[in-house]
């Protein structure tokens, strides 16, 4: 399973959610590719922001070595699932789209961006990405399980 999460700047949730996806993905022995990108193409090659690193570091989540990616095209084809963070990262998913079987593994979520907030929001950030992973998991298992059953 392939899995990429993208948000607009690939510096605050996406790469949180990478880290914190991979890491319970690991603990439940499942073989997963987890990835990351932005959308904008204006922190591409930065490190994470300072405050994601904080709160990640507090709850033993490191992704101090994180690099910003771009969505490219290719990825439509790349990842099994693609979940854009916000409906603002889903319209600007859209200009990378040819066909629209590109987006048949592309699901929409929400998760505030906390950029313009403070340490709280960043937290509550971390928060949601960590329930969003636990049902993530349990919904995919359970699918691969019936899968296996037939
Ligand atoms: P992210 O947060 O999409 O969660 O990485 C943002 C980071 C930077 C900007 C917007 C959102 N920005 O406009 O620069």
């Amino acid at each position: 399973m392939k899995i990429l999460f993208t948000c607009l700047g690939n510096i605050c949730r996406s790469p949180l959610a990478e880290a914190i996806l991979r890491e319970k993905a690991t603990s439940a022995n499942l073989d997963w590719l987890v990835s990351s990108n932005g959308t904008n193409r204006f922190h591409k090659g930065d490190a994470a922001d300072p405050r994601t690193i904080k709160v990640g570091l507090k709850y033993g989540v490191d992704i101090r070595k994180h690099i910003a990616r771009r969505f490219t095209f290719s990825d439509f084809q790349k990842y099994d699932l693609i979940i854009c963070m916000a409906a603002d990262v889903f319209d600007e998913m859209k200009e990378f789209v040819t066909d629209e079987k590109q987006l048949q593994n592309v699901i929409i979520s929400h998760f505030d961006d906390p950029w313009y907030g403070d340490e709280t929001d960043f937290e509550r950030c971390f928060k949601s990405i960590e329930s969003y992973c636990d049902n993530l998991i349990l919904e995919i298992k359970t699918k691969e399980t019936v899968k296996i059953k037939k």
